[in-house]
């Protein structure tokens, strides 16, 4: 049963090391600049994502949904980004599609004013007959500003049920990008140059790019019991990589995968990304209250701001010009790009 695996997920990410063996984000080192440029006071981290203004270029992202477990995390998660202004996806949205009686673990942030909420469901799902009425439920369901579609297809080749039919995908999404708003998203393994193009062409409103760094899915899955989980653990491309290849598509990009800390999202910034994504680092906090993810995403945006006060910007747009130095294994992903 979906809502069961869904359960496991959360479990594991919670009581086992689920993490890709490097986190490309210590590779970038952002340059310190001596004075900087206004007090740390002043330093705005507000930004306009898809037409929403958020108070940080932030957004916790998907992560559950489909059991009562998940029902308090996404409320917990949905007080604490209604608080603090800042974006929210929920987790696949699969089990309620499947399950009626499932929607209000995820239609529960509905009473949250959330300033950016993204729905989520698999492109697996796509190919294999989900459509228009499945997209506009999905959408209604959480009152969504626009539905995240996530390439899955790591995880599922190493789940022993997984879904693996690719089949007509991209003539399915052509069509669903016209018709509407969706953020084309991977879960750990990041989206290639390949697939950014035919996103921007589709008509996709965004990319979150999800790379490697952070919790990887072949992970999740060999405790699960993949067996191949244990090979594939740190498959996919970096996180800042894609940001990079990706940066001159001019196709608004979440930075996510493996962000850890404010420095983190501030490298994000640097590498081009408008906002950033977050997932794991706030789950166990989700599990407690909101108060605690509130606390969580609070010293985060602290880290944040003290990264863009040193780098000599003023907001986040500036991030953008910051320069930083490459080295490590991130600089021989980029030699060989
Ligand atoms: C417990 C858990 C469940 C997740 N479930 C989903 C999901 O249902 N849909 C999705 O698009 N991504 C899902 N993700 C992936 C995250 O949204 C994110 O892309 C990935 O975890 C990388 O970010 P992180 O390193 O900050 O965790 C999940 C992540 C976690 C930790």
């Amino acid at each position: 049963m979906i809502e069961n695996r869904k359960l496991e997920h959360i479990k594991i990410c919670i009581e086992k090391d689920v993490a890709s063996h490097y986190n490309y984000w210590d590779d970038v080192i952002l340059k310190h600049e001596t004075i900087p440029a206004v007090d740390l006071d002043d330093i705005s981290l507000e930004v306009e994502f898809l037409g929403k203004k958020l108070n940080a270029p932030i957004i916790v992202d998907a992560m559950t949904g489909g059991h009562r477990i998940a029902r308090k995390i996404n409320e917990s998660i949905a007080r604490a980004c209604e608080a603090l202004g800042i974006g929210m996806a929920v987790g696949s949205q699969r089990a309620a599609i499947e399950k009626r009686e499932l929607e209000d673990t995820y239609a529960v942030i509905k009473n949250y004013d959330v300033p950016l909420r993204l729905g989520n469901i698999g492109a697996p799902q796509l190919a294999l007959g989900y459509g228009e009425e499945e997209i506009r439920r999905a959408m209604e369901m959480v009152d969504a500003h626009a539905l995240e579609i996530h390439f899955n297809y790591l995880q599922e080749a190493i789940q022993p049920e997984g879904d693996t039919k690719v089949g007509n995908l991209r003539e399915i999404l052509k069509e669903l990008a016209h018709k509407f708003p969706l953020i084309a998203k991977e879960t750990g393994a990041g989206i290639s140059r390949k697939a950014g193009e035919f996103f921007k062409d589709a008509g996709f409103k965004a990319i979150d790019v999800s790379g490697v760094s952070g919790t990887s899915f072949a992970a999740v899955e060999y405790y699960r019991g993949g067996k191949a989980g244990e090979i594939f653990w740190d498959w996919g491309l970096p996180s800042p990589y894609v940001l990079i290849i990706l940066k001159d598509l001019d196709i608004p990009l979440i930075g996510s995968g493996g962000i850890r800390n404010g420095l983190d999202a501030a490298k994000a910034l640097a590498l081009g990304a408008r906002v950033v994504g977050i997932a794991r680092e706030v789950l166990p906090a989700a599990l407690n209250s909101a108060e605690a993810v509130i606390k969580r995403l609070e010293e985060i945006i602290r880290e944040l701001k003290i990264a863009i006060f040193l780098t000599g910007a003023r907001n986040v747009e500036e991030m953008r010009d910051t320069s930083y130095v490459i080295r490590g294994e991130l600089q021989q992903w980029l030699k060989q790009c």
